[in-house]
């Protein structure tokens, strides 16, 4: 009993602690965790850049209830348990009325209990692990789940690839990877197919041989690959070396351009379920594509970078909605979004606090990223 009063009286004080310091007069505090620097940089880089460019064009066109935001971005170093303690301190130092972040499941993982002790909303623009949004109704998201994007590419493997027996070759402890598998394995077995080889790695790995010994010798038509893109990358090199040709494909994890610069023509012919095509031509995706290449040297946005943005962009409206940076306010106001268009296109908050979203499938041909189809939800 004491305890459980003791841990009730520690949620209201960090609660109208936060309340009380989101001081009127100065800029509204907006906090972001992301992987600036380690193995997934890549992530952590695009994703801030389109939660930068956001917040810059808000802030031009006059900020939100009167005042500017103000972006503070913290680099987890790619660094498990660093998430943690760095939202720890964005809510307490730095009072942010919101989170926003992470591209990896693991660590929007690891953010998610303390926003939802804090009451303090987390969005993450990009996260796709199911179990992200059941730690609370603090916690959402800007983008679709794994038990969707399993079943885009378990769809596309049987009726665009035509494949028959896959081997699934998964991450033992990535919550992303594990879960990602999980679905596809269930919908492509569903669909028909049968999966005989089933296979893991640990983060890190750099050898991936005996697993695709084992996987050529089972027999395979194509290799499923949830997993990010440094191992997806080495392990196409690998497969193809041990004389593996058939077509590997993965999930949103496999995007960025390190995927082809580290595997090089084995990345030939592979395919990956992402979020969005900078080739769409839609009016909305050309314009963001134009200014983010201005501001940032030519760079195209890819698809965290896309999400990033709208994550920010969905933040600034619910604020403008709520009326008030009061976190219980700016909660309920996030999870009453409704049609928003954005970039990754539109984006209703549904009573699970997740958002259902159309899927991008991507072919990689002649060292390039191309658009193959869209898959509604
Ligand atoms: N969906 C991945 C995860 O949850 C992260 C990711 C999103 C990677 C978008 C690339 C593009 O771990």
């Amino acid at each position: 009993m004491t305890k459980f009063l003791r841990s009730l009286g520690l949620a209201t004080l960090v609660a109208s602690a936060v309340h009380a310091a989101d001081d009127a007069a100065g800029p509204i505090k907006v906090g972001e965790f992301a992987s600036l620097t380690g193995k997934e940089a890549a992530f952590g880089q695009s994703s801030h850049k389109g939660t930068l460019l956001a917040i810059e064009e808000i802030n031009a066109a006059g900020g939100v209830l009167g005042r500017k935001l103000e972006l503070i971005t913290e680099d987890n170093q790619s660094k498990q348990g660093e998430s943690a303690t760095i939202a720890k301190k964005l809510i307490s130092r730095d009072k942010v009325v919101a989170l926003l972040g992470e591209v990896a499941s693991g660590r929007t993982l690891e953010a998610a209990p303390i926003a939802q002790h804090a009451r303090v909303p987390l969005i993450t623009p990009s996260s796709t692990n199911k179990s992200i949004t059941e730690k609370g109704n603090y916690i959402f998201r800007t983008c679709f789940i794994d038990p969707f994007q399993g079943g885009v590419m378990a769809k596309f493997a049987r009726q665009h690839l035509k494949l028959q027996r896959v081997a699934v070759l998964s991450s033992v402890a990535l919550p992303y990877s594990v879960d990602l598998a999980k679905y596809f394995r269930e919908a492509f077995a569903a669909q028909g197919g049968a999966i005989v080889a089933d296979l893991k790695f640990t983060e890190g790995d750099k050898d991936f041989k005996a697993q695709l010994t084992s996987i050529k010798a089972a027999g395979v038509d194509g290799i499923f690959v949830p997993g990010y893109y440094t191992e997806a990358a080495l392990i196409a090199r690998q497969a193809r070396e041990l004389g593996l040709t058939c077509p590997l494909f993965g999930g949103d994890g496999w995007e960025a351009p390190q995927l082809i610069e580290i595997g090089g023509p084995a990345m030939e012919g592979t395919y990956f379920s992402t979020h969005y095509s900078s080739e769409d031509p839609s009016p909305a995706v050309r314009g963001f594509v134009k200014r983010f290449r201005v501001r940032f040297a030519n760079e195209t946005p890819d698809a965290m970078a896309a999400l990033g943005y709208d994550s920010a962009m969905i933040l600034a409206d619910a604020l403008r909605r709520a009326g008030t940076t009061e976190p219980a306010k700016l909660r309920d106001a996030i999870a009453a979004t409704r049609n928003y268009d954005g970039i990754t296109g539109r984006t209703t908050i549904d009573s699970h606090r997740n958002a259902s979203k159309t899927a991008v499938v991507i072919a990689i041909q002649d060292g390039r990223f191309h658009f193959v189809e869209s898959v509604a939800p």
